[in-house]
């Protein structure tokens, strides 16, 4: 896919204290005043965390790939709600005219910013969630090949404002933790880990049923467990994000590694020591625990 042109790589500001780009704040009173439905579905996540997967896995679940309309892009059946881009359409507005039911809707605010109607309509949340150091490593691959991210500079540097929270949808370490908390009041919310995914996709499979209320067969259990296989996905055009021409796959592709660990090959032993020991201080306060390594 060709490189389009599009203006320079946006810069970060402060948005109501979460570092943000004009991409996602420039429709912020339409998404402030989206509308729910009561059987939305939203996914919920950090940047990189596992939202394609879980995406590919409800819409398999809920619409299986064989009917033709399902024959598009992940980003258009599950739509970003706060994205504005060039060229395309706003989030708000395909979701708008959106007719499939459930509507599977993608995410990446921290729950303090979620447009409230979510909270009014008693929509299901599905939150995952991966370990900050893969998660970092994932995010700066990410930021390298996509033009409309502010450029990520050297990893070093991308490592400090990692931990500094100076990222695209803020802090890691608040997203984790606000939406965790959030979890230990609201039943609506199912918490999911990449590293438990990756383990025993079979296992939060069934999680992910049973807190959506489906019975699927076992049959059709297993068709959507190997049609959400990382390799599977990676070859799949619907799935794996090759239609889209801000993202220049020559410096990295979407579906890059899908696993556990890879930080290893990218932490120094020094860099890695100063990250958990900062970790430590900004994780103090949570019950939330993650796996870096399965
Ligand atoms: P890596 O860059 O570590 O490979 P998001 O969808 O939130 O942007 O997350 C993208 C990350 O999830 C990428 O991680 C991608 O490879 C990984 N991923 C996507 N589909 C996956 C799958 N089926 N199995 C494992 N990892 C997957």
């Amino acid at each position: 896919m060709e490189k389009m042109e599009l203006p320079p790589r946006p810069k970060l500001f402060d948005f109501h204290g979460v570092s943000m780009t004009n991409y996602f704040t420039d429709n912020w009173d339409n998404v402030q005043n989206f509308q729910a439905r009561p059987d939305d579905i939203l996914i919920a996540t950090y940047p990189k965390a596992g939202t394609t997967w879980v995406s590919y896995i409800l819409d398999l679940l809920y619409f299986g790939q064989t009917a033709p309309e399902r024959q598009r892009p992940i980003f258009e059946k599950v739509p970003f709600l706060e994205l504005l881009i060039p060229l395309y359409p706003p989030g708000v507005e395909v979701l708008d005219n959106l007719t499939t039911s459930p509507r599977l809707i993608k995410t990446h605010l921290p729950v303090q910013l979620l447009p409230k109607s979510f909270w009014e309509q008693n929509c299901r949340i599905v939150y995952v969630a991966r370990n900050a150091k893969d998660n970092a490593v994932s995010y700066f691959h990410f930021d390298r090949m996509n033009q409309t991210q502010p450029e990520p500079g050297d990893w070093n540097n991308f490592l400090q404002r990692v931990m500094d929270g100076k990222m695209v949808f803020g802090s890691w370490y608040d997203h984790v933790t606000g939406w965790w908390e959030k979890k230990q009041t609201h039943s609506k919310i199912l918490y999911l880990f990449y590293e438990d995914m990756v383990e025993d996709t079979g296992r939060e499979l069934d999680r992910l049923c049973s807190f959506l209320g489906l019975s699927p067969s076992a049959e059709k259990k297993e068709r959507v467990r190997r049609g959400a296989q990382f390799d599977t996905m990676k070859k799949n055009s619907m799935a794996n994000y090759s239609t889209l021409p801000i993202m220049d796959f020559k410096i990295s592709p979407f579906m890059r590694k899908g696993k556990v660990g890879d930080w290893k090959n990218h932490f120094t032993v020094a860099q890695s020591e100063q990250f958990d020991e900062d970790y430590k201080k900004k994780m103090k306060n949570t019950t939330l625990q993650f796996r870096t390594v399965v």
